[in-house]
């Protein structure tokens, strides 16, 4: 049995101030969220300041993302072992927002995803079509080249340790979310990927639903079969939006 895992995504918002309260508002409402695991990925600057904040309170902390270096002349790169020593557990690799306005392509994916591992910590693969790619007919074939990449580096068994993320590129940000069964349907091909290559990698594996997520809809999303949790963006900055989403877990 997976156990349901929640990740707030925090993109580029906050400043020592707002997240201090923010942080510290989680504490106590998170607290009675026991059959759930919860997380945030914070801007790399305040990794710091999340730590001291969270170290030993039951909530998880991680980056948004890493360079695919381990270290060396690679200006204003973060590398996995670095975000490492502020006690991360995770790191968001394949963000379609670092896709489409970082230029991520499939290969650097595939290597921050394994320079993530080889450092210790959970990479959240994020994959997901556009809407024009689900329009086309050409959304599994999408996703499918995403997860190969990844595969292809780091083989399929430890795919089963690790995190993945559906995130359909329209749902983000835009209020519009995936229905529960058009996101089941997904994960669903993503798990059967994984199973043809590897069962126990393919059970085993927790699949994260993004897009939009709010207390309002979380429930129905996470009572599917395949859908186990979410990664949550607009709705993470808000402490008692967030908690509810853990609470539905
Ligand atoms: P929203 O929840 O704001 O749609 O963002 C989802 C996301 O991109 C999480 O990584």
């Amino acid at each position: 049995m997976r156990s349901k895992l929640v990740v707030g995504n925090w993109k580029m918002n906050g400043n020592l101030a707002s997240n201090q309260t923010l942080l510290k508002s989680l504490i106590p409402l998170l607290a009675s969220v026991t059959h759930a695991r919860c997380a945030v990925c914070v801007p790399y600057p305040y990794l710091a300041q999340t730590e001291q904040i969270l170290r030993g309170q039951g909530v998880s902390w991680g980056a948004q993302d890493v360079c695919e270096y381990e270290h060396g002349a690679f200006t204003g790169g973060v590398s996995a072992g670095m975000v490492a020593d502020f006690g991360c557990r995770f790191v968001i690799v394949g963000h379609s927002e670092r896709r489409a306005l970082f230029g991520d392509t499939d290969a650097v994916v595939a290597k921050k995803f394994a320079a993530v591992l080889k450092a210790g910590l959970t990479p959240i693969l994020c994959v997901g079509e556009t809407l024009a790619e689900r329009e086309s007919g050409v959304m599994e074939q999408v996703i499918a080249r995403q997860m190969d990449a990844v595969i292809a580096l780091s083989g399929v068994a430890g795919l089963g340790q690790t995190v993945m993320a559906y995130e359909p590129v329209w749902a983000i940000g835009t209020g519009k979310t995936a229905t529960p069964d058009e996101a089941q349907a997904v994960h669903a091909f993503i798990r059967e990927r994984v199973a043809e290559l590897d069962v126990r990698a393919g059970d085993g594996l927790p699949i994260l639903y993004g897009g939009s997520v709010k207390a309002s809809n979380a429930a129905q999303l996470f009572a599917m079969a395949d859908i186990d949790g979410g990664l949550i963006g607009g709705a993470a900055l808000v402490a008692e939006e967030f908690a509810a989403i853990c609470k539905a877990a």
